[in-house]
């Protein structure tokens, strides 16, 4: 996920972009960049400046070194993807004539074989980026096309066509004084209209400041935005089409939170966008599942005899569920350890060891410590992470990015939903290098994977009841959570968050071991929340527990069920009945776990507490 402006007026436009990237820079601040067209003494030419980092970087290297004024300018700060952070990967990337400038928003599925015919004609990259072949295949197209008006913007259809995955791209060229061009599939752009002004933006955050009037453009379109045509929407095949107009009425400050009271809800809500995102590239043409970074030969990956997985707090309940469906598909032995126990307990690990570590920041000291030590005994240490270039993946032998984008509240919702499908990824990226599972019967798993996104989605739209019910349990003094298989997870991950942001005593238990003690706490109106495995899984695991439900409200619990559409059984049992999509048994965890954090939210934001900053707590801990 990164943040994405452009502008075409009056005004400096490296003014207007470097405001528009404030106010974007909570999507990503790996690096950020500009690049602004500017008249040169034969014709127009391009002025780029960008740096690794934050946004701070770049102001202090444009103070340093200010770049001329001009009325269109496009800037990008970035959430590395493809490419560590660093200045060459940051954008924007420019052809090699340096007269297209390119900035982009996702990723290109189909980079590789674009690179390889682009490198095959001759040129030479100077980025890891996917992005850059962009840059040069506008050059390319553009060159290609007689001089009209409205060539730009052919150029970016004929483009975008070739192009496979999630985009948002902005182009400038030097030889056009007044038009920038954009294109869109699968990932944000919105445009805002001014007096005799345009802007583009990931969000409406990002021009929010000087108008309320904007565009929302469709799926597979261009937009150009000419200083006397005005806006021309189009899908690629050319065909003029209305873009859907609206007034923004959110404050700036609500705007970068997209309209949501906290950036949690707002994060909740970008949940089947970043399963999605983690999904995409995954699959080769040949059904053959791609991590981003393996330094580790099939060989090694065949050896493996047995499997750790340490990771900490939400990033350990997503380590949880990774063991039932690794050892599923694999039927390799998985252990599952949180981070600081790891080391101190002298575990055996060798060769044929691979320690998975799962960090959403990738700079967990618990985790690193543990990654560290298992290196030390010759293990083979494979990252989950978010945050490309951290210090976790560098220090891996192989790493899978989960790409939730940034996460600004401190409790991890998107960034555990990844993690858990880029467990997933892993169980069957390890069946399938060692044989156990063929390449079809991968891309079936994968093609229920792809559903879950619009899983999510189902859950998110039914949520009303969910806070409703909240707001009722603001004054619970202790909620229990019970699950079973992978609901067992999922119960200490709701535990886990009401705890954290709303300040009540809550546990989860496997529901099997409440007999063996914690039942003696339920009382009279105790709530607890059940995750009801599907009657589809196996019937007994269901069957008991739904006997489990009628033991705690036998004892006076408040029994709150999650179960699936269709699962009767249970609606005798349930005071309050939360419906989530059928999923297969594994995969059900990325849907149960949604309402909870709405639960946890809502209880939080009626006691009256900061639900992005919950006391004592901080988003990277980074001591042990
Ligand atoms: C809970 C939460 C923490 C983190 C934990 C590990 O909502 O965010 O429990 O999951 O501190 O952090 P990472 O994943 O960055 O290693």
């Amino acid at each position: 996920m990164c943040g994405i402006v452009g502008y075409v007026g009056p005004q400096n436009a490296l003014d207007v972009v470097l405001e528009g990237l404030r106010r974007l820079e909570y999507r990503g601040y790996d690096s950020a960049g500009v690049a602004v067209r500017v008249d040169g003494p034969d014709g127009g030419e391009l002025a780029a400046a960008k740096k690794a980092g934050k946004l701070a970087n770049l102001e202090k290297l444009l103070a340093d070194e200010p770049l001329p004024e001009s009325t269109i300018g496009i800037g990008h700060t970035r959430w590395a993807t493809h490419g560590g952070p660093t200045d060459r990967n940051a954008h924007p990337h420019l052809s090699a004539d340096g007269r297209v400038a390119v900035v982009h928003n996702g990723i290109i599925e189909n980079f590789a074989a674009l690179r390889a015919e682009l490198e095959d004609a001759g040129i030479e990259m100077r980025s890891e980026t996917d992005t850059e072949v962009v840059a040069h295949l506008m050059t390319a197209v553009y060159a290609g096309l007689p001089e009209s008006p409205g060539r730009l913007a052919e150029a970016m259809r004929l483009v975008s066509g070739r192009l496979e995955g999630a985009f948002t791209l902005v182009v400038t060229h030097a030889d056009e004084p007044d038009t920038l061009v954009a294109s869109r599939r699968n990932s944000p752009l919105v445009v805002g209209i001014g007096d005799g002004e345009y802007f583009l933006g990931s969000d409406v955050a990002a021009f929010i400041a000087h108008t309320r009037e904007a565009r929302e453009l469709g799926q597979d379109q261009v937009v150009e935005i000419d200083r006397t045509r005005g806006l021309t929407v189009t899908d690629f095949a050319g065909s003029v089409v209305e873009p859907v107009a609206y007034t923004v009425d959110w404050d700036a400050a609500a705007a970068e939170k997209g309209g949501h009271d906290w950036f949690m809800l707002k994060e909740i809500a970008e949940q089947p966008q970043a399963i999605a995102d983690t999904l995409l590239g995954r699959l080769g043409e040949d059904g053959e599942l791609i991590l981003d970074e393996v330094r580790l030969s099939d060989q090694e990956l065949r050896d493996i005899d047995k499997i750790f997985v340490v990771s900490c707090g939400t990033s350990f309940h997503a380590g949880l569920i990774a063991k039932y469906a690794i050892e599923h598909w694999t039927r390799i032995p998985v252990e599952v350890e949180v981070a600081s126990e790891f080391r101190y307990r002298d575990p055996v690990l060798d060769r044929s060891t691979l320690v998975v570590v799962i960090s959403q920041s990738g700079e967990t000291m618990d985790t690193l410590m543990a990654l560290r030590h298992a290196k030390e005994q010759k293990a083979r240490v494979l990252a989950i992470c978010n945050v490309n270039g951290s210090t976790i993946p560098r220090e891996s032998d192989a790493v899978l990015y989960t790409h939730a984008g940034p996460e600004v509240a401190v409790a991890s919702t998107k960034s555990f939903l990844a993690q858990i499908v880029a467990c997933y990824l892993v169980g069957l990226f390890l069946a399938q290098v060692r044989g156990i599972k063929y390449a079809d019967e991968v891309a079936a798993i994968v093609a229920e994977l792809q559903k879950l996104p619009g899983a999510v989605e189902q859950v998110l739209t039914h949520m009303e009841p969910v806070r409703e019910l909240g707001r009722s349990l603001a004054d619970a003094d202790t909620i229990l959570f019970l699950g079973r298989h992978v609901g067992f997870p999922v119960a200490l991950e709701g535990a886990l968050k009401l705890k954290e942001l709303a300040y009540i005593h809550a546990e989860g238990f496997a529901a099997g071991e409440l007999k063996h003690g914690p039942i003696a706490v339920i009382d009279q109106g105790t709530p607890v929340v059940v995750i009801v495995p599907s009657p589809r899984s196996r019937e007994s695991v269901h069957g008991k527990v739904v006997s489990n439900i009628q033991e705690v409200r036998a004892r006076g619990a408040r029994t709150i069920v999650i179960a699936e559409e269709g699962d009767d059984d249970v609606v005798p049992y349930a005071d309050h009945l939360i419906r989530v999509p059928r999923t297969p048994t594994l995969l059900a965890p990325v849907v149960t776990t949604v309402p909870l954090q709405i639960l946890a939210c809502e209880i939080a934001d009626t006691r009256g507490f900061d639900v992005d900053q919950p006391r004592n707590l901080a988003k990277s801990v980074t001591v042990e």
